[in-house]
């Protein structure tokens, strides 16, 4: 139940979003470590290497040919829950809002307090999703976009922001499933993977 006693409930697309955003990303984190073993960020081809248990392709092409398909889910589903949010008028109430301040600063509810935590935290994530695209694209198509890559300086700090996204979108799902729990526990966890 929610705190307002109503069964958790999900609509169908918001499920689907989320289920081919998590595989996507996972597909993505893990074909990006691939591709980062061949010639770490840090310390080049001396630099430490990512263990095989966490990274997908088996070398540096397979890693590759990983990450260019599955960018296109993980891109083309980004954009359509964009789509859908401002179709079904849905970012109205979906997103943190001055309430969710204000719960933070006065509330003396644990509950309401952890709920503004838990939709501030899925809001932030966004931005680095969007950053995730725009510097892949700069690694991507370079000759096509150099803007990107003169916008984060040169190709080191390019990828270096690049791969920041990995670390930050694994913080991301440890608050996001701790959050999600502590908000609405197993209920709440389930009606996001109960395909019905
Ligand atoms: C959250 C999603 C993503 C994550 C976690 C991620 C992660 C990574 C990581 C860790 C690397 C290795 C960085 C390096 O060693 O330089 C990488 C490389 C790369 N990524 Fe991503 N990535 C994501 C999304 C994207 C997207 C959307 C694109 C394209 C638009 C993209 C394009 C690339 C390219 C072109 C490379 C370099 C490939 C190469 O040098 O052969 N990535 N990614």
């Amino acid at each position: 139940m929610s705190s307002t006693g109503q069964p958790f409930h999900q609509a169908l697309a918001a499920k689907i979003f989320h289920g081919v955003n998590l595989v996507s990303l996972l597909l993505m984190m893990t074909s990006g470590l691939q591709i980062y073993n061949a010639n770490p960020v840090f310390g080049g081809r001396e630099g430490l290497p990512i263990p095989g248990l966490f990274v997908l392709g088996g070398w540096l092409a397979g890693g590759r040919h990983w990450h260019f398909a599955a960018m296109w889910f993980f891109a083309l589903n980004l954009l359509g829950y964009g789509v859908y949010i401002l179709v079904t008028r849905r970012w109205r109430h979906r997103f943190f809002t001055g309430k969710d301040i204000k719960a933070l600063q006065s509330s003396k509810n644990n509950k309401r307090r952890s709920y503004a935590w838990h939709r501030i935290v899925y809001t932030a994530i966004i931005p680095f999703l969007l950053l995730a695209i725009l510097s892949g694209l700069g690694m991507y198509k370079p000759a096509q976009f150099p803007w990107i890559v003169e916008m984060f300086g040169d190709w080191q700090a390019l990828r270096i922001v690049h791969f920041a996204t990995v670390p930050i979108v694994l913080i991301f799902a440890t608050l996001h499933s701790l959050l999600g729990l502590k908000v609405g526990g197993d209920r709440l966890i389930n009606s996001m993977f109960q395909w019905r």
